[in-house]
């Protein structure tokens, strides 16, 4: 026998076939509506942000041709101190590795000190730039200030410094975390080291925090940097600085480490590598200070210090945080 007797249950099966597609189509077409209708009703949100950074990041095939300038050295750093677990300002890993991926597309020599857990994302980030990238593997208790841990938890654990300090009562990490003081105030110890180092023969380096510029778009689009501005003052020490201005301060530097100020940003400075070493040597000076007078707080405070202490290794330049790449940079993006 022939006819649609026979073929009717393969007829049958191809619509069943064909609507559970559909099924399928429309299913994913709808939660695709919905994903994006939820989606536009957080704009701004931090998830969103995360969303828009994912995409950025797994968008990320690696460098093309060398259009960079090679002849300065970038230095950067990773290194987790567990703040995705604390109750307030937390800020998970890999928040951190999606602001990071900014930094680690510039086009330039890169030294990148990082904890073990992190090496592969840098790795992938700097893909066919391999020969301009020095990674450096670490954890925080190989920090040299990691030995003031105890000491700096029993400063912030003191009367005398609770007394009348803003930070403490805005409960900011500067004031209860000495990890994150050690990371903060190992900066210039990570300079100095990479003027050790210097895997690309420097005679310049440049400080940025991976989290530069915090997943906002400041840095140029197609990673070339050609800096102006900088280099011709090698024998200082290049800083941002905010209003009002150090000087405004300089009546009462005796207590700005329990002052709740901003004046100069720690997420980017540069110099030669005289100047880093000479300002790395003043630090660990008036780290010593701090640590027998029961002083502690972040970098920030520790600049306007050294900075009162010798102006003139320093070069202020008026700015907000994220200005780098508008103030320093010669190159017009594509
Ligand atoms: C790097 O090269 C550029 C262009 O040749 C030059 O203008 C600049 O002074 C050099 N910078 C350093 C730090 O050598
Ligand atoms: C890196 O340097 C090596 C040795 O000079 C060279 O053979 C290789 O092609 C370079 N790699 C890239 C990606 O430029
Ligand atoms: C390093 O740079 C200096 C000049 O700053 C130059 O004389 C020297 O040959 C360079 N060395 C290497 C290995 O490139």
């Amino acid at each position: 026998m022939s006819g649609p007797h026979q073929d009717q249950p393969r007829v049958f099966q191809m619509w069943t076939k064909q609507i559970s597609k559909l099924r399928v189509l429309t299913l994913s077409l709808a939660s695709f509506a919905a994903a994006g209708f939820f989606y536009s009703l957080v704009p701004d949100s931090e998830w969103r942000q995360k969303a828009e950074d994912s995409i950025m990041l797994v968008d990320w095939s690696g460098f093309g041709p060398e259009k960079g300038l090679y002849n300065f050295t970038l230095v950067t750093a990773m290194i987790d101190i567990g703040r995705g677990d604390w109750d307030s300002q937390a800020r998970s890993y890999s928040t951190y590795l999606l602001y990071m991926q900014r930094v680690l597309r510039l086009d330039v020599n890169i030294v990148v000190y990082v904890d073990p857990k992190g090496k592969p994302f840098i790795e992938w980030m700097r893909r066919g730039r391999e020969n301009h990238t020095t990674i450096v593997t670490m954890t925080i208790q190989e920090l040299p200030y990691f030995q003031l841990k105890d000491r700096m938890a029993e400063i912030m654990n003191s009367e005398t410094y609770k007394e009348g300090n803003e930070l403490v009562a805005k409960q900011l990490c500067e004031s209860s975390s000495p990890e994150y003081d050690i990371v903060q105030l190992s900066k210039l110890y990570l300079m100095d080291r990479t003027v050790t180092l210097n895997p690309f023969n420097s005679t310049y380096f440049i400080w940025m925090d991976g989290g530069y510029g915090k997943g906002e778009n400041v840095h140029p689009p197609d990673g070339i940097w050609i800096p102006k501005g900088l280099f011709e003052h090698a024998d200082q020490m290049t800083f941002l600085e905010r209003k009002p201005g150090v000087a405004a301060f300089a009546s009462v530097r005796q207590k700005i480490h329990k002052m709740s100020i901003n004046i100069m940003p720690g997420g980017f400075f540069a110099g030669g590598g005289s100047a880093i070493r000479e300002l790395y040597r003043m630090q660990k000076h008036e780290l010593a200070r701090w640590m027998e007078e029961g002083i502690i707080d972040d970098d920030q405070t520790m600049y306007m210090q050294l900075y009162f202490q010798k102006p003139s290794l320093f070069r202020l330049v008026p700015a907000d945080w994220y200005d780098v790449f508008k103030l320093f940079n010669a190159h017009t993006s594509t």
